[in-house]
């Protein structure tokens, strides 16, 4: 392949943002000039959701506003919600969702509507219903009624809610409140850049938020986390994990959880997202899953150099949680929206439609020969 071209854009820069930046040189990421690391130990998910969509952290009042309007955007249709009930069991949950953006769309009365502050109300409605139709699923694919949502519980407490019928300790929450904190934004990553692209033929921002689910569906991008459980749920023991991380890396296989494009000494995400993972476990009374993220973490390191990345430490978390390995994806969604959707607006602020060229290799100019002559 010629040098000029970069494939999968490889190093290329192509816009400018003020959502996130992420220092690979410095092993670091700040949405909106504020570390993940500082965001974790002082705010809630919603100030960071605020943060995300409005490029400043909210005052008391701004918060309050913010959190009546996406508890009272929360309930999704009769419709929608029959549809859900609909939907094959044996569905992935990430298909049920991306189904399901699409159903809140043909409902929206903006859809066509792309004014920054009709999609920032738009932003508002995907962001507080998606946990309700996530939610939904994962009760009627196990024959249980599904739970509304409640307007006196917090975004993670009422997630918990919907999908078991209770809230768990507040540490519970507060290390799910950390994970949606660090999913929430990573600059041009591939779902983000596919709403962009998307966005930048002015199509309407449930568009662009049910291409970026398809494109996080992927095990390279947010699948991964799913696939970090299926690899630990393989190993079984940790008395197993040496030799089998060893065997992988010797068949040259792709060890998820693993690897990054743009952090090559490892995840900014991770030491965060680690401690809260070993702070589960201990309250869970289960270590194993520790145990065997050691060993895995050790090999890759010594013998490829290769770091975790966030959806390492995450996998077995949200497992630990109670949740079903296919809902780990539609999780990190959940939180991904406010990323996605601030990209969507910054460019509908700047557009330029995305247009990339490609180099020909085909077969030269040649002439038709009729049908009876081939
Ligand atoms: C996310 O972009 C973002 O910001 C994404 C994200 C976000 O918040 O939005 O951070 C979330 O998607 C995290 C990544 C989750 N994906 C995985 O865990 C899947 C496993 N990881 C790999 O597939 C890989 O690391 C990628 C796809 C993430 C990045 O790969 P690159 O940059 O395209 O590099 P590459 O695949 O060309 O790998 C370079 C070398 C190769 O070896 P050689 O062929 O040169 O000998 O490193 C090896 C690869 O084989 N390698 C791995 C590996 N990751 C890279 N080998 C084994 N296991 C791995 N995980």
């Amino acid at each position: 392949m010629s040098d000029d071209i970069k494939k999968g854009l490889l190093g290329i820069v192509v816009d400018e943002t003020t959502i996130s930046q992420v220092m690979p040189e410095i092993n670091s990421l700040t949405y909106r000039g504020y570390t993940v690391q500082e965001l974790c130990d002082k705010c809630s998910f919603e100030e960071v959701a605020f943060l995300v969509l409005n490029g400043e952290l909210p005052n008391e009042k701004q918060l309050k506003k913010f959190i009546k309007e996406e508890r009272s955007n929360r309930k999704l249709s009769k419709q929608i919600l029959k549809d859900i009930q609909k939907m094959p069991k044996k569905a992935h949950p990430m298909d049920v969702i991306r189904t399901s953006v699409s159903l809140m769309s043909l409902e929206d009365k903006e859809t066509k509507d792309n004014s920054s502050k009709a999609n920032m109300r738009k932003a508002m409605r995907i962001f507080a219903k998606t946990p309700t139709a996530i939610a939904a699923f994962f009760r009627v694919r196990k024959g249980k009624k599904i739970i509304s949502p409640k307007k006196n519980l917090s975004f993670s407490e009422n997630f918990f809610h919907m999908c078991f019928g209770k809230v768990p300790t507040k540490e519970i929450v507060k290390a799910f409140d950390v994970s949606l904190i660090l999913y929430a934004e990573h600059s041009f990553n591939v779902s983000t850049f596919t709403a962009r692209t998307i966005t930048s033929s002015l199509s309407d921002i449930h568009g662009a938020i049910t291409g970026a689910i398809a494109s996080l569906k992927g095990p390279l991008h947010g699948g991964a986390n799913e696939e970090v459980m299926h690899m630990m749920n393989k190993i079984k023991k940790p008395e197993n994990a040496l030799k089998w991380i060893n065997n992988t890396l010797d068949k040259k296989d792709v060890v998820m959880g693993f690897g990054h494009r743009v952090y090559k000494k490892g995840d900014s995400r991770v030491p965060t997202m680690q401690k809260y993972f070993k702070k589960v476990a201990e309250i869970k009374g289960d270590k194993k899953f520790n145990k065997i993220y050691d060993i895995v973490e050790r090999v890759m390191i010594d013998r490829k150099n290769i770091h975790p990345n966030v959806d390492y430490p995450t996998g077995p978390t949200y497992h630990l949680m109670g949740f079903d390995t296919d809902f780990f994806t539609p999780i990190f969604v959940i939180s991904r929206i406010t990323g996605w959707s601030a990209h969507i607006m910054e460019q509908h602020a700047a557009n330029k439609l995305i247009r990339p060229l490609s180099k020909y290799k085909g077969q030269e100019h040649r002439k038709v020969m009729l049908l009876n002559y081939r």
